[in-house]
């Protein structure tokens, strides 16, 4: 496939193609608060950090590389924090607010269109967000990972997962995987990375599940069950995703 992969400050106004991309996360991960800190100011604060990529024979979107700028002073290697996703989007915020200069960057999210998964794009895109960090003028960028393998497997411990490994000593995890074959190291697990708090009708409206029972309630292609209180008409779900470390 002849990819055009650029950011959206190499070609703004791409919106159209963007928009194909849209819609293709399950309806309840789209309900982190703190994702509008990213998404709402993607064209203002950080267009050089948002990869689109075009198919030049189709002319249709293929995948996006969203990452994001932020200051760290502390030593990767000796962990990253528990709030993973939503730490590091409320820390280029808070970094916005304060005029502090970003150190590194952390990958937010990479989404290959669902009819396109599978064929291999997961390693482009990453490059190309490695390249592009590169251009930028950084040499860490860091991602909490979704490790997309657990989905089916919500009762598994993260921890253990997180490190399991093949017998050629690759990780379990395929999208682990392809960061690791990337050149990426294992950090940490950050075990609340994303905080996804909701009202059961809310929870009702978004996975078409009956949310009346307290107690876990798995929920396709979450990585853990939600928890669900009943009796305080309150359920999150608390997502953990996996620190790892490319140093370019
Ligand atoms: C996770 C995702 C980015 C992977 O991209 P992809 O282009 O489909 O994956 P690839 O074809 O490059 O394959 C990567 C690895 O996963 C494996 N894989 C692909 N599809 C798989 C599936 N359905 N089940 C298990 N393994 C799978 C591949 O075999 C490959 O591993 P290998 O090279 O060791 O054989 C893609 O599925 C996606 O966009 N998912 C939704 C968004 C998401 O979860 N993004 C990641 C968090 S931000």
């Amino acid at each position: 496939m002849d990819l055009d992969i650029a950011s959206v400050a190499e070609q703004p106004g791409r919106e159209e193609l963007w928009a194909q991309l849209d819609n293709c996360w399950p309806r309840f991960m789209m309900q982190d608060p703190t994702s509008g800190l990213y998404y709402g100011y993607v064209k203002t604060a950080y267009p050089e950090y948002a990869l689109l990529a075009v198919d030049r024979d189709t002319g249709r979107a293929v995948a996006k590389a969203m990452s994001v700028p932020l200051a760290f002073d502390g030593d990767i290697a000796a962990g990253l924090p528990e709030g993973g996703w939503d730490w590091a989007i409320r820390t280029s915020a808070h970094d916005r607010l304060r005029g502090a200069e970003p150190t590194i960057v952390s990958a937010l999210e990479i989404l290959i269109r669902p009819d396109l998964r599978g064929s291999g794009l997961s390693g482009v895109m990453l490059t190309a967000m490695r390249d592009n960090v590169a251009k930028l003028g950084f040499r860490d960028l860091v991602a909490p990972v979704r490790p997309s393998g657990r989905s089916g497997h919500a009762h598994t411990p993260i921890d253990g997962y997180a490190h399991a490994t093949r017998p050629d000593g690759l990780p379990v995890d395929p999208w682990l995987r392809v960061h690791v074959r990337a050149g990426a190291r294992i950090v940490n697990v950050a075990h609340s990375s994303m905080v996804i708090p909701g009202t059961l009708a809310q929870w009702r409206e978004w996975t078409g599940l009956p949310f009346d029972t307290s107690g876990p309630v798995e929920v396709p292609e979450a990585l853990v069950p939600v928890h669900c209180d009943a009796t305080q008409d309150q359920a999150v779900y608390v997502e953990p995703n996996v620190w790892v470390h490319h140093r370019i």
